[in-house]
């Protein structure tokens, strides 16, 4: 450990703080109420490691009660991402699984621990350096002995090695000379996880139900005060001193993790070469190529805003979450709903990661996006078997996925009322399948990998054609349908021919042919080894051409009317402008039942087929379908808001744009909102990044030509 008092000089560098508010997150004071989002909101993660922003003194869950219930306020927590397991509870869905806490540090002044409750707390504030990634905190505490301690606290886990995190506690007493105790440990935070074995500075665990492993090697000291520690158990240290009035004293811990399968040697070993490597650089070196990490992130990700702070903040707050979530190095994770900032959803990955974020990484970080798109093909062997359980060939993927690519939706959740209802999502969501084949050919589109598309692409893109053809049926009308889905709005539920399934099914098919001629063209013989390994005779594609050419559509030729799905158009039609008081989603408020019998959609659905697909249909069809549902649409979902700034923007109704992302730049940022408890809202981050550069910046790509074309305000 860096223990040269110069070192001090060092750390100067990055307490130092921000001086663009643009470039940084503020919170003052202590609210138990409001605690567990800014947690989730000044989180720090880079996409193996997340470790929401919890203080570390007088640390530990803590509760409130909302709506009549307890939950939590405080929830200190630290992910690993791809660190899943299945709980001995039933229904067996899978989640994410916390590591030990090991930011927790206690401090005693003449014996006396400090706590937030007892005595006065004169200030508290947390600021997030969104530039370098840093997470800093001032904690200002008289203790009923009449001290002053003044605390700055910095967290930060490297950009530059993922395997690395680190903590530096500074302390400064005012008001006479006392003995100061401080003890640093790593507390487990449940029963997911079993040690396996502890030694002084490490220790290695398995997750109770699938033996995965997970281990951290750890160092701790203290700069300038050579005091020696007592070790009193593993990863656990503690240090007693004498500091004088004006003196500081700054406390260091750097951590390694490494996750592993079962093998918990091999992930100790992983976690002793991360702590060498860290040690080999010392904190200091570990903090600057952070700092070089995020710099070269910013250079390749950064929007400039010109005349409006609220959505230029915001807009960094999208890009560093964005950057944060992802790990180009580690092909069998992808990005769960709420990244690694909160519990909400599991850590599930839903199509949210295809359709929300991918175009941010493709366009500015193409090597997280092709690990993002591996996931998937590792995951692929769950998706064919999900499509045989349900009698279908080719793959069709998880609604929810975790590490296996296994379907993980639970199929009941307790409802607003307290009624246990089915989900059906994992049945009936199956566009997903076509979210992924899309964002395989966007990736390859602007990248031109084809290497990936060789190895791993094009082989989603067939087998999930084959899906489709094998899931569409052909009917007495002579055409194609696609019956009992859900589409994007899940209000409204085992319905046929949903047009945003249905469309997408056939562009994938289209696409799925495309491949086969690609392949034919240009790789004759990887092209043929696929097909044989893949049993793909011409047969079948000429059955592919058939279904992708005779499905029903639900488009009006005359009016360019589409119909969200079959039946859509003689629901109920309720004007959504009555309801603009109203604080909860228009499901609560109408009831499922009646919801469903409406034309209310939850989100962006066939706004979603304009945004994602604007080349399949002219200026007049985009222009009433927009004006029909966005009058329809109650905004039950966040990702919802920022595909209707972004049609809106490319209609030019830049002011009704601006709406909606200033809609979206709230969902997580505004100040009065608990939303974000679970985790910050990635989706609506991605889209509030694709409503800025593809509507307002116009930003398109046609082939290898890149255009812009804006609808600025
Ligand atoms: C939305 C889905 C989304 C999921 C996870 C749901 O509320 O309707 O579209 O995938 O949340 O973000």
């Amino acid at each position: 450990m860096d223990q040269d008092v110069s070192a001090r000089d060092r750390l100067e560098h990055w307490f130092a703080p921000c001086s663009d508010p643009a470039w940084h997150l503020v919170w003052s004071g202590y609210d138990a109420m409001r605690e567990a989002q800014v947690e989730a909101c000044f989180a720090l993660s880079n996409g193996f490691i997340g470790v929401r922003a919890a203080r570390p003194i007088s640390r530990g869950p803590t509760w409130v009660t909302y709506q009549h219930h307890l939950t939590w306020a405080s929830w200190p927590r630290t992910y690993i991402a791809g660190l899943f397991d299945t709980p001995n509870v039933v229904p067996p869905v899978p989640g994410l699984v916390p590591a030990p806490d090991w930011l927790r540090v206690k401090l005693w002044i003449d014996d006396r621990l400090l706590l937030l409750r007892s005595g006065e707390l004169l200030a508290h504030n947390r600021v997030l350096d969104m530039r370098r990634g840093l997470l800093k905190g001032e904690w200002v505490h008289r203790n009923p002995a009449g001290h002053l301690a003044r605390l700055e606290v910095l967290t930060a886990v490297s950009l530059a090695d993922r395997a690395v995190a680190t903590q530096f506690v500074r302390l400064r007493i005012e008001g006479g000379s006392v003995r100061v105790r401080l003890e640093a440990s790593f507390e487990s935070t449940g029963s997911a996880l079993e040690l396996v074995r502890a030694r002084r500075e490490s220790a290695v665990w398995h997750t109770a139900g699938g033996g995965k492993t997970l281990a951290i090697a750890a160092r701790a000291g203290l700069i300038g005060r050579p005091t020696e520690h007592q070790s009193t158990a593993p990863l656990k240290w503690s240090w007693t001193w004498e500091q004088g009035p004006g003196e500081v004293t700054d406390f260091v811990r750097i951590a390694a993790f490494a996750r592993g399968e079962t093998n918990a040697g091999a992930t100790e070993r992983r976690a002793a070469l991360g702590i060498a490597r860290a040690e080999a650089t010392g904190w200091s070196g570990v903090l600057a190529a952070h700092e070089r990490a995020w710099a070269e992130r910013w250079h390749s990700s950064d929007v400039e805003i010109d005349g409006d702070a609220t959505l230029q903040q915001a807009l960094r707050f999208a890009v560093y979450h964005l950057v944060s979530a992802a790990n180009p190095d580690d092909e069998r994770v992808s990005v769960g709903a709420r990244a690694l900032t909160g519990d909400a959803y599991l850590g599930h990955v839903f199509w949210d990661t295809e359709t929300y974020l991918l175009p941010f990484y493709i366009f500015t970080w193409p090597e997280a996006a092709r690990a993002l798109m591996m996931y998937r093909y590792h995951t692929l062997p769950g998706a064919r078997a999900k499509a045989t359980r349900l009698g279908y060939r080719g793959a069709l993927y998880a609604w929810e996925s975790t590490d296996t690519g296994e379907e993980t939706t639970p199929e009941k959740v307790i409802d607003t009322a307290g009624r246990l209802i089915p989900v059906l999502c994992g049945l009936e969501e199956q566009h997903i399948d076509a979210d992924i084949a899309y964002a395989v050919w966007q990736y390859w589109q602007a990248t031109l990998d084809d290497g990936f598309l060789l190895a791993a692409g094009a082989e989603i893109i067939l087998e999930t054609a084959r899906f489709w053809a094998s899931r569409a049926a052909l009917e007495a009308d002579g055409r194609y349908h696609i019956r009992r889905v859900i589409g994007p709005d899940e209000y409204h539920e085992t319905i046929d021919d949903n047009a945003y399934t249905n469309i997408r099914a056939a562009w994938n098919l289209e696409r799925g042919l495309e491949v086969v001629a690609l392949l034919e063209q240009r790789w004759p013989e990887r092209g043929r080894s696929l097909r044989t390994r893949l049993a793909l005779e011409q047969p079948e594609l000429d059955a592919w051409a058939a279904v992708a050419r005779g499905l029903v559509r639900g488009q009006d030729a005359e009016t360019g009317m589409i119909e969200q799905f079959a039946g859509y158009f003689d629901l109920e039609d309720i004007d959504l402008s009555a309801y603009l008081s109203r604080t909860v989603p228009m499901d609560v408020v109408l009831g499922r039942e009646r919801t469903a019998r409406s034309q209310i959609v939850k989100q962006a659905d066939v706004v979603a087929l304009l945004a994602l697909l604007p080349d399949l249909f002219d200026q007049t069809a985009h222009e009433r379908n927009f004006a029909y549902y966005e009058r329809r649409c109650g905004h039950g979902s966040s990702l919802s808001p920022a595909l209707h700034a972004l049609v809106g923007a490319r209609l030019g109704q830049v002011e009704l744009a601006e709406r909606y992302l200033h809609q979206t730049a709230r969902i997580d940022l505004e100040a009065s909102g608990v939303n974000s408890a679970g985790g910050v809202h990635i989706a609506a981050l991605g889209g509030l990044w694709m409503a800025t550069i593809f509507g307002l910046a116009g930003f398109r790509q046609h082939g290898e030509e890149l255009a812009l074309d804006p609808n600025l305000p």
